[in-house]
């Protein structure tokens, strides 16, 4: 089946189902502040999903364009695009699971052909904030799913949203596709990931999250279905990967020409990325240093480098494009319109980055040299990040090089450093965003504390090779990033939030002092030593629950930090664990 007849099909029979066709929003939000890019469908929707009446009424469908970021370390894999079209439908307050269900199923096997025998569904195990969905269960059994084929997952598997940190969200039924045919039992998508591709989300939109983490029931409980486009396209037309679909192949043919190496992996990212990169510049966004532009300019350098590691010589993503663009004009031709535009603007980032990596080739031949001069093995996480802010310098290329060297990088210390600057631009941006100068509220401060007793809980639970990675606060809730090879269990879960709600309610005294990096080492203080040579720190002490290097501001004892909670965790990278918590009133 070709794309522009599976987009076309989609929206067919949605219209014959008495849904209005609406446009594919911008990539980039309009009047939407909290986030750089349309993730999903449902974003531009968010204020109908709240309740406000849409004006093309309560049964709605399109294609979107959508781009999320954090799955770019999946890219390369068989599934995983940062640019990606989604079929979405939405029942704002009209039908309900039944019908939505039913819809679902038909358009998946009569519509689309995917074989009934080889779907599996998920549904939502249940908690204290929603019922385990027996009722999503006993439909898709009418449909006809074998109950075996129908798996109940907790939260972090099966409930959708909100978006940003706040807004609509609610329990969902997850379809996949069981990519083996010859085991007809059922299966479950969480301990078998291999065997089975998501193909469609169906959220039971019923609540809003609120910015202290509680949820509530929406007055108009709401559908939100979203279908993976690419995937579909895929199983539709019998290929291993979406890089084989036709929207790809033109694209992945001509890196392999220009390539000198055979590296599919390296080829998929670039043609991930490219692809991205066009589709947001598309909307007038060019290469810069904040926001989307700075998005771009990433997506771009990564293809970059791929491209350098697999021997393509010279400038070639102007060259890409020219190929890239035909497999996208059918649906939207605005690529083509501005490719000149296009072109000349990824030559001039490719130029740039040229520069920039002169320039920052010469700098870190200068610190190396001084660190050895020093006698220094390894070079401070702060210096990394610096070339990597002036220059544009990766910290890829700065390792290798460090690496050859015989001198190791601290990258613990660059990723604090450059969450620190990511909090500080993002505080740049709200700031401007209110117009005003925002100090430091008592409830961040009351998550530095926190994220001091996440990480000793962390280490009592799991193991003292857990290490800060990264550190990021909102006054909504912590972000904290640690070396960790696997997913916590929920006992372990719980255990952390045990022992942190713990040293809460004994209302534990904070303390701090100054002293020289060799004391803190002596009391075996945490903390990001390499980037401190020289300097007195100060140490911060939560009982004797924890001790760690910190600048502060903390506050004065525990207490008042109430009740911590574990929202969410979720893979950060390679080894990296990322918890998000909240801290709510008792
Ligand atoms: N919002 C859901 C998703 O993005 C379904 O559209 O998966």
């Amino acid at each position: 089946m070709k794309a522009n007849d599976l987009r076309n099909k989609y929206l067919d029979f949605l219209r014959s189902q008495n849904h209005t066709i609406i446009q594919n929003a911008p990539l980039i939000p309009e009047n939407d502040p909290s986030v750089l890019f349309t993730t999903a469908g449902m974003h531009p929707l968010a204020p109908y999903l709240l309740g406000m009446a849409h004006p093309a009424g309560r049964k709605l469908a399109n294609v979107q364009k959508c781009l999320r970021t954090n799955d770019i370390l999946e890219v390369g894999d068989d599934t995983h695009l940062t640019f990606f079209e989604m079929l979405g439908s939405w029942s704002l307050g009209d039908y309900w699971k039944e019908e939505a269900l039913t819809l679902n199923f038909t358009l998946l096997t009569e519509v689309f052909g995917h074989a009934p025998d080889r779907l599996s569904v998920t549904c939502f195990a249940g908690d204290e904030d929603a019922p385990r969905d027996d009722e999503a269960a006993q439909i898709w059994q009418d449909l006809g799913i074998p109950a075996s084929r129908i798996t109940f997952l907790s939260k972090e598997e099966n409930w959708w949203g909100p978006a940003g940190l706040t807004g609509p969200c609610g329990p969902d039924s997850e379809v996949f596709y069981d990519l083996d045919p010859t085991n007809s039992e059922g299966g479950d998508p969480v301990s078998q990931p291999e065997r089975f591709v998501e193909i469609c989300n169906n959220v039971f939109m019923a609540f809003e999250k609120d910015g202290n983490g509680c949820y509530h029931h929406l007055p108009q409980p709401n559908v939100d279905v979203g279908i993976g486009f690419e995937r579909n396209l895929m199983l539709l037309n019998g290929c291993q990967s979406v890089f084989e679909t036709e929207l790809f192949v033109p694209i992945i043919e001509e890196i392999q020409r220009l390539a000198q190496q055979d590296n599919a992996f390296a080829v998929r990212v670039i043609a991930d990325h490219l692809r991205s990169a066009l589709f947001v510049m598309a909307e007038g966004i060019i290469p810069g240093k904040t926001d989307q532009p700075y998005v771009v300019r990433r997506l771009i350098r990564r293809a970059i480098r791929y491209g350098n590691e697999i021997g393509i010589k010279g400038s070639f993503l102007a060259k890409l494009a020219e190929v890239v663009i035909p497999t996208v004009s059918d649906a939207y031709p605005a690529l083509e319109e501005k490719q000149g535009q296009l072109c000349t603007a990824l030559d001039e980032e490719e130029q740039r980055f040229q520069r920039t990596l002169v320039r920052g080739e010469r700098k870190l031949a200068d610190l190396i040299r001084e660190s050895r001069h020093h006698g220094q093995p390894v070079l401070a996480g702060e210096a990394a990040f610096d070339l990597y802010q002036t220059f544009g310098y990766p910290i890829e290329l700065v390792e290798e090089a460090a690496q050859s060297a015989g001198i190791a990088v601290n990258k613990a210390g660059f990723q604090q450093a450059f969450e620190d600057h990511q909090a500080l631009s993002r505080q740049g941006a709200a700031d401007r965003f209110k117009g005003g100068l925002a100090e430091r509220s008592l409830e961040t401060t009351k998550l530095h504390t926190a994220t001091h007793l996440l990480q000793a809980a962390l280490r009592q639970v799991l193991g003292t090779h857990v290490e800060q990675r990264g550190s990021n606060i909102t006054n909504q809730r912590l972000r904290f990033d640690f070396s960790h090879g696997e997913r916590l269990s929920q006992t372990e879960l719980d255990e952390v939030e045990r022992l942190v709600n713990q040293q809460i309610e004994s209302d534990v005294p904070v303390t701090w002092s100054e002293m020289s990096l060799t004391e803190a080492q002596e009391m075996d203080a945490l903390g990001l030593f390499a980037d401190r040579y020289g300097d007195t720190v100060k140490v911060y002490c939560i009982g004797a629950f924890s001790t760690e290097v910190c600048g502060g501001p903390h506050v004065e004892s525990t207490g008042p930090l109430e009740n911590f909670r574990i929202k969410k965790q979720e893979s950060a990278g390679s080894g990296i664990r990322r918890i998000k918590a909240v801290l709510v009133d008792s």
